[in-house]
């Protein structure tokens, strides 16, 4: 049996533990959180056969001898102090994205586990959604030739984006920008696409679309499927306070590798999409996440190809197999260190997003990649 932990008993640590739960050969010990109802939600959504002990604080639960591995859900401002504190008390640990908030806090993480030795594996869930499995793996079988750029972009639903401005993702404090919670899966696509990390940053944005005088415009109270999730602080989105998450910006993006890019998102759009364009030498391929669809061309192929998946969640199909490789990983010896790498890299780009909305400058991450691109 392997004995686990949880910090952070929300909605994605429900759904990832429903699916551990099932292998069989998991035993959920201990779990954390300081709103009690949501301890009490997340026991009754396993089932009756799972009856964890509640801990009285997140340390109390990393202290416990008892347990091999740490899943960590918590608010992003969380993260880095619990997951380095989980791998010094010598437990495996399982990081949701970001992995910190801040760049000391990507170095300290990385110093840690390096130490330590111990595995951290993160919850970057789009690699592991079969549609951009394959991108990557076409991107390598055929004839595209080398990245020349790349066009992003993450626009999400009313009702999505209603729940992302409330709760505790509206304050930047604990969820860092929006560029950093909700937009650093796209960069790390960006990065595992391209092959090369994120450098340097330059963003535009701001809240347009959750202020005050649109709060009878936008048709956004509609669907209350989003409102299940649950943990949501207040019942309207549309705020006029200051040091609120952005809703929307677009950014110009380079990587080490000198491709470059740009990237868009907003949290209110009447057409979702989510959508990555790489632009090679001998080639075309787009991935857009809500139709499930991949095209591409090739300067060999006579026609465009169109691919397509069927997905009932948000990301891509990735949940499940993302769960099945966390099961893996806790069976395996080997630690997936250039995962957490790559993990933290997408951090820091994210993190450099919200800096360079801040500053309005170009922000260069190059030195502190540098600090932690070794093995
Ligand atoms: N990989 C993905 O696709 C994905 C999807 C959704 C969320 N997430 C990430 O998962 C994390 C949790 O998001 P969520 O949607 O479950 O949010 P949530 O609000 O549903 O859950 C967060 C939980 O943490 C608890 N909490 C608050 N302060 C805490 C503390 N100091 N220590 C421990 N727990 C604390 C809250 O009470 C809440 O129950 C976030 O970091 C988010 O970015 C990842």
């Amino acid at each position: 049996m392997i004995r686990i932990g949880v910090i952070g008993c929300g909605q994605r640590m429900r759904s990832l533990a429903r699916e551990l739960v099932g292998f069989g050969d998991i035993s959920l010990k201990m779990v954390y959180d300081p709103q009690p109802g949501q301890v009490e939600r997340f026991v009754q959504e396993l089932g009756q056969s799972m009856r964890p002990r509640q801990a009285d604080s997140w340390k109390q639960l990393v202290e416990n001898k008892s347990l091999d591995w740490v899943l960590i859900g918590s608010p992003n401002a969380h993260h880095a102090k619990q997951a380095a504190a989980s791998l010094t008390a010598g437990k495996q640990v399982f990081l949701e994205k970001p992995l910190a908030v801040t760049m000391d806090e990507c170095l300290e993480l990385m110093r840690v586990q390096e130490e330590t030795g111990s595995k951290l594996v993160t919850g970057f869930v789009l690699r592991w959604s079969p549609l951009y499995q394959r991108m990557h793996r076409l991107l390598s079988e055929l004839d595209f030739g080398p990245v020349v750029s790349f066009q992003a972009c993450e626009h999400i639903s009313y009702e999505h984006g209603a729940y992302m401005m409330r709760g505790w993702r509206r304050d930047r404090s604990i969820a860092g920008s929006y560029a950093l919670e909700k937009c650093v899966h796209d960069l790390d696509l960006i990065q595992w696409m391209t092959g090369s990390p994120v450098c340097a940053v330059t963003a535009l944005g701001g809240r347009k679309i959750y202020i005050g005088k649109n709060r009878e415009a936008l048709p956004i109270l509609k669907d209350i499927q989003w409102e299940e999730k649950g943990n949501l602080d207040l019942p309207h989105p549309c705020f006029d306070e200051p040091d609120l998450v952005e809703d929307h910006f677009s950014a110009l993006i380079r990587c080490s590798s000198g491709i470059s890019g740009v990237l868009q998102a907003s949290a209110g759009s009447t057409v979702p999409l989510r959508r990555l364009s790489l632009h090679c030498l001998t080639g075309w391929i787009e991935a857009e996440l809500y139709s499930g669809t991949l095209r591409y061309r090739t300067c060999s192929m006579e026609h465009e190809k169109l691919l397509s998946w069927s997905f009932n969640d948000l990301h891509g199909g990735g949940d499940a197999p993302l769960a099945a490789g966390l099961h893996l990983s806790m069976l395996s010896r080997e630690n997936e260190r250039q995962q957490m790498i790559e993990g933290v890299q997408a951090t820091m780009a994210g993190i450099a997003l919200g800096e360079s909305m801040d500053r309005r400058e170009w922000i260069d991450i190059s030195a502190q990649l540098g600090l932690i691109d070794y093995r």
